[in-house]
């Protein structure tokens, strides 16, 4: 027994401090009386204590005061009630500086006074005999008559307390959130009890009154009563009929116990709070608010506004947990909440033309969100791929969402409203981001990304999910970040692409045999094998582990060791973006091996002979960064590179489906002397040029005749020979397409693809610049320099002489 007495009489104790410390509590405070921010008399008690009418100190503002009515006896100070005045229609919080005064003047009206004298505030009210801070939290003004002329109930901020009614009646009883908790400036969200009876929450375009369709109404218009917080904890609607429409509840009713309040909050969720009042129930319950009911449930669904930002505020997203009961807001990766200083925001140019917009952006993957408006684009059927790839190239963009069931891409541009993550929603969000350099190493999978970034804000939790310390997340985020989130870019030398970063033009590093038996797993699996050698993939295991392609050259003779260290050099310091970069190299004995970067998305092979028609702008862009890649080559870089096997196996495409040119380089190597006459033919039927068959020159134009060769592929979607077609006039492509161009038939060249047919000139265009490359003479194929020009459009195209002389020269 004696523990548990002493137990009862530390609580006595406790209670007793309480008491003690409510001592100052005011009855009656009579005409004269005045209060200032510092000082002695900066508040009024109520005779319990637990409330305050006064001067509260603005949170990270020293010299601003609010005049509130807030709970005294917890540590929070929480605010229940704070003064605004209205200047051209417009309502705001009073704040005050340090020297102002307010006072129940000696004429019975209540005044506030800024240190220059001037009124910043005064209820419209008659004259009062003495005013009261009553128990239940409202202040009030009482007139001689015993009747209250003003009070704090009539005039809520954004909570309502227990016995607090807001009837239906002559003027609209509004509740307004706070922008932020710490923040009283107006919110983005209403509760509005009409005076048609409806009780209804609206979302409100911020810095105005101007209100969007409601997410939530009681649907009783011409029958509504009043809003009431009952002292038994529960916040219910009247109708006229006798129906009480449940709003809130507290769930326990024990009224004794709790402080208790019901605010609608920044994320525009109306949440009843209790908070345990006497020690006793602070055993059970932690001292801290927690939300024990709300309505909206789930407010990320329940916004669903054509204009707004939505709960969360532009560019994050809502994600609501229905264990906890807990509203989140997020920001997408590489976005941030907005401090004060802006941003480094580097948005995309307009100015970048599409490959290097792909060079520099990418899209980065965030599942089950979805941000439904801002949409200006929509397409379908479309596949993944190439929505990302819209969205890249398009200076507006800046997502896209996709949805797989439907194969429907939207483009969308900022700032990104409404945004909502559920394991419902059926889509996959698509953000724009700066390239990293390394963005091989980095597997990109959205969501274990954004867990990193811990910016986010959390609103409402479940009854023992403590609120507080999750509403102080919530503070302090908002505190620095506050509501908007905005595109974060640490650092801008990612958005340079590699080839333009002088510093990443490192030589290729020399591995050791072992190493890269150890990266291949034992040269176990095989990414292909040609002419030159078989390529094997790996994995680095450097600090970013990177994917490689690993090539063992077998057709080497020892006396070339010398010439294989000149060309690896050579090859090690040539830098395109549509070229495949060799990462290193390895020289022992008879083992040489090329290290290569690893392309996820396969050749051009696979690309353009597989199952689905790649779409028509993804054949243009790799048509543009092939002959780009050539172009570097044969006139751009230090020494000229003729590649001499341009084939579509030796096109590879990496993760954004930009083309790279591999096995450059290699043909010094594997042939003593370029400029003879090659006799093993090493070319793939039907992309060598004639002269490789003739006692002639070989000369960069040899790139030339195999580009034209791929581009016609490119435009059919076909291989060059085709022997098994029926039609014998098709079954060699660089024939027909001659045909076809010839009796201006370029339709039949791409019949059944409605992507080309509705850019027929462009495929026109193509055309005619792949049979100027098929020339027999090689002298009168174009560079390809003049190739890249005419394939830009930034020339005209002649029309190409008849080659059908071409016809008696291929294999
Ligand atoms: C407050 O003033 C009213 C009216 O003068 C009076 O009836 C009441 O007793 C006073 N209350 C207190 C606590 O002084
Ligand atoms: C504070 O208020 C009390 C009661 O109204 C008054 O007696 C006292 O003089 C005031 N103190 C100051 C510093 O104004
Ligand atoms: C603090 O509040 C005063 C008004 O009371 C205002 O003039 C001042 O700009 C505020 N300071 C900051 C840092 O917000
Ligand atoms: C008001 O209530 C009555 C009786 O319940 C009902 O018939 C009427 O439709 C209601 N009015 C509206 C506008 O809902
Ligand atoms: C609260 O409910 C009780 C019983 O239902 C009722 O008597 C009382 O008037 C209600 N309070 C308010 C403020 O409506
Ligand atoms: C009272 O009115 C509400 C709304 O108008 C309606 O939903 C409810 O059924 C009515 N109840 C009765 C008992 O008439
Ligand atoms: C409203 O809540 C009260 C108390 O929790 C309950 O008794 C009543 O049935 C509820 N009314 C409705 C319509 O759900
Ligand atoms: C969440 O809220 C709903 C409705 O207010 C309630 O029924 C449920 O028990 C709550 N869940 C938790 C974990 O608090
Ligand atoms: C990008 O490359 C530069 C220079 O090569 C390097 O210093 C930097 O760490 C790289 N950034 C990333 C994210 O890998
Ligand atoms: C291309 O790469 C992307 C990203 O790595 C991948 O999702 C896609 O499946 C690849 N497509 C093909 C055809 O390999
Ligand atoms: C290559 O062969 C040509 C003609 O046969 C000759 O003139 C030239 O010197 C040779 N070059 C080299 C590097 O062997």
């Amino acid at each position: 027994m004696a523990p548990h007495l002493r137990w009862l009489f530390l609580q006595f104790l406790l209670l007793l401090l309480e008491f003690s410390s409510a001592a100052q509590a005011q009855g009656n405070i009579t005409l004269g009386s005045s209060l200032t921010p510092q000082g002695p008399n900066s508040s009024w008690l109520s005779p319990s204590g637990d409330f305050a009418f006064g001067f509260r100190p603005v949170e990270g503002n020293t010299s601003s005061y609010l005049l509130a009515v807030w709970f005294d006896k917890i540590s929070e100070k929480t605010v229940a009630w704070y003064a605004k005045s209205s200047s051209d229609g417009q309502e705001s919080p009073v704040q005050v500086p340090s020297s102002s005064v307010l006072q129940l003047r000696d004429d019975g009206l209540l005044s506030l006074r800024n240190p220059s004298g001037d009124e910043v505030w005064s209820p419209q009210a008659p004259s009062a005999a003495y005013a009261r801070m009553l128990d239940t939290g409202n202040f009030r003004l009482v007139g001689a008559d015993g009747k209250a002329k003003w009070e704090t109930f009539d005039v809520p901020a954004d909570t309502i307390l227990p016995t607090q009614v807001l009837p239906v009646g002559q003027q609209d009883k509004v509740l307004r959130s706070r922008l932020i908790p710490t923040d009283y400036a107006n919110g983005r969200f209403l509760l509005v009890v009409q005076p048609d009876g409806n009780l209804v929450f609206y979302p409100i375009a911020e810095h105005s009154t101007f209100q969007y369709d409601p997410y939530w109404a009681s649907n009783t218009v011409g029958n509504g009563s009043r809003l009431v917080f009952n002292e038994t904890g529960r916040v219910y609607f009247t109708v006229k009929n006798g129906t009480q429409i449940n709003i809130t509840s507290a769930g326990v009713n024990s009224m004794g116990d709790f402080f208790n309040r019901a605010t609608l909050d920044p994320d525009g969720v109306f949440r009843q709070y209790l908070y345990p009042k006497s020690s006793m129930v602070r055993n059970v319950w932690s001292s801290r608010w927690t939300a024990v009911s709300s309505i909206p449930q789930d407010i990320c669904q329940a916004i669903s506004v054509k204009a707004g930002s939505g709960a969360c505020g532009f560019n994050s997203y809502c994600t609501f947990d229905g264990t906890k009961n807990q509203t989140s807001c997020l920001c997408p990766q590489r976005y941030k909440f907005f401090d004060n200083e802006r941003p480094d925001f580097v948005p995309q140019s307009c100015d970048l033309d599409e490959e290097a917009a792909m060079a520099e952006f990418e899209m980065t993957l965030i599942n089950s969100v979805d941000w439904p408006q801002s949409d200006y684009e929509q397409y379908s059927p479309i596949d993944e791929t190439e929505c990302r790839r819209l969205c890249v190239i398009d200076c507006f963009c800046a997502t896209a969402v996709f949805q797989a069931s439907t194969n429907t891409c939207w483009k969308k541009k900022l700032p990104l409203s409404n945004g909502n993550m559920a394991e419902s929603v059926d889509r996959t969000v698509l953000i724009k981001v700066p390239r990293s350099n390394n963005t091989q190493s980095q597997p990109s999978s959205g969501s274990s990304k954004w867990k990193k970034d811990k910016k986010y804000w959390i609103l409402g939790s479940s009854l023992f999910f403590g609120s507080s310390v999750l509403l102080n997340l919530l503070l302090i985020s908002i505190l620095l970040f506050g509501t908007y989130c905005g595109i974060s870019i640490t650092s801008k030398k990612k958005l340079q692409s590699p080839q333009s970063s002088g510093s990443s033009i490192l030589p290729p590093k020399i591995f050791t045999y072992n190493e890269l038996e150890k990266a291949t797993s034992g040269f176990h699996e095989v990414l292909g094998s040609g002419a030159s050698g078989t390529v094997y993939k790996g994995q680095l295991q450097d600090e970013h582990p990177t994917s490689i392609a690993v090539k063992k050259i077998e057709k080497l003779q020892q006396e070339t060791e010398k010439e294989f260290m000149v060309e690896v050099q050579t090859i090690g310091q040539t830098f395109h973006k549509n070229l495949v970069r060799l990462l290193g190299f390895c020289n022992e004995g008879t083992d040489r091996l090329l290290v290569y970067e690893f392309m996820t998305n396969g050749s051009l092979n696979e690309f353009l002979f597989g199952d689905a028609r790649p779409h028509w702008s993804l054949r243009v862009q790799v048509a543009l960064g092939v002959a780009r890649g050539l172009l570097y080559l044969h006139e751009e870089c230090s020494t000229q590179i003729i590649h001499c096997n341009i084939k579509p196996q030796n096109i590879l495409l990496d993760d954004n489906f930009m083309a790279k040119i591999a096995d450059f380089g290699l043909a010094k190597l594997l042939r003593a002397n370029q400029t003879q006459t090659y006799t093993g033919i090493r070319g793939t039927r039907g992309y060598v040029a004639p002269e490789w068959f003739k006692n002639i020159g070989i000369t960069s134009k040899v790139d030339v005749y195999s580009f034209g060769v791929i581009l016609l592929e490119l435009v059919c979607c076909r291989r060059n020979v085709e022997l098994e077609i029926a039609d014998e006039e098709r079954s060699i492509l660089t024939y027909w397409a001659n045909d076809c161009y010839r009796c201006g038939r370029i339709d039949l060249l791409v019949e059944g693809d409605d992507e080309a047919n509705f850019n027929i000139k462009k495929a026109e265009r193509f055309v005619a610049v792949a049979l100027w490359c098929l020339q027999e003479e090689p002298t009168m194929r174009p560079t390809m320099l003049k190739v890249t020009q005419m394939l830009d459009g930034a020339v005209q195209i002649p029309t190409p002489p008849d080659p059908s002389s071409f016809i008696s020269s291929l294999p």
